[in-house]
């Protein structure tokens, strides 16, 4: 009998840990790879404006530049991806019109009453305008839901992963500028991701995790109370 789907899922998310040493001799393939960074491709977004870029370093050298800017991971896996979050994401941008014209084809008038929707939802409802930083955070949280599709995806695919953001920001992004991959201006790195096969000496520690009846609150309706009828009577 196959295994239940929804065990099959419990069980990746189970195995999935954040792994710190890989095996050298771990290949991810090519079509599994492109498997995961499709999961972050087609992940949602706020608006649906995918403020977000994935460069795929293959670049031996560069990684151990990279490795130099950040906290001391070892950075040994197969596959290494930098998540970049776009910039100055707002109803004025060049990004969002091409988004709202060319991906999800408004025409003129209704492109104007979304930019609009757009401009009072960022002002008024989260405050993000408020500051360049403000705007790139908003942007990076759509960022990381692409990072955790593409973790889930490689669980599901029994391939390891380690989400990265133990680095510095800026000396990444100077690094990255330098090499002519990134306007600064335009993007910023959120976080890299390794994908691998981990070495077989590398054990996870246990899941830790609080319980589940910690983490979930449900919400029941509120009892109906008649009106002309006292409650508890
Ligand atoms: C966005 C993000 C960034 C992370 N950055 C690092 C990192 O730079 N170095 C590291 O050792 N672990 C990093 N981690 C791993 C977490 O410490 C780890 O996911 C957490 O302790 C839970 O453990 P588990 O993933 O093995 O279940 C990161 C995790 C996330 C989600």
């Amino acid at each position: 009998m196959t295994e239940k789907m929804s065990d099959q899922i419990i069980s990746a998310l189970e195995n999935r840990f954040a792994c710190k040493s890989y095996d050298p001799a771990g290949h991810v393939s090519d079509s599994d790879f492109n498997t995961i960074l499709e999961a972050g491709r087609l992940s949602p977004s706020s608006f649906g404006l995918e403020p977000w870029k994935f460069l795929v370093i293959q670049d031996r050298d560069l990684i151990d530049e990279i490795r130099a800017r950040s906290w001391g991971i070892k950075m040994d896996a197969d596959r290494t991806v930098i998540l970049l979050t776009r910039r100055s994401v707002n109803a004025r941008s060049t990004w969002v019109h091409r988004i709202l014209h060319d991906i999800q084809g408004y025409l003129q008038e209704d492109e104007i009453a979304r930019l609009e929707k757009l401009e009072a939802f960022q002002r008024d409802d989260l405050h993000i305008l408020d500051s360049d930083r403000t705007l790139f955070d908003w942007a990076g949280k759509q960022t990381y839901l692409a990072l955790s599709n593409m973790l889930t995806t490689a669980a599901l695919l029994g391939i390891d992963s380690t989400p990265i953001e133990g680095f510095s920001a800026e000396r990444m992004n100077a690094l990255l500028s330098e090499r002519g991959l990134i306007d600064p201006e335009e993007w910023g790195i959120s976080a890299m991701v390794q994908f691998g096969i981990h070495d077989p000496n590398h054990r996870p520690h246990p899941k830790q995790r609080r319980p589940f009846t910690e983490v979930v609150e449900y919400v029941r309706p509120r009892p109906q109370v008649r009106s002309g009828v006292t409650a508890g009577l």
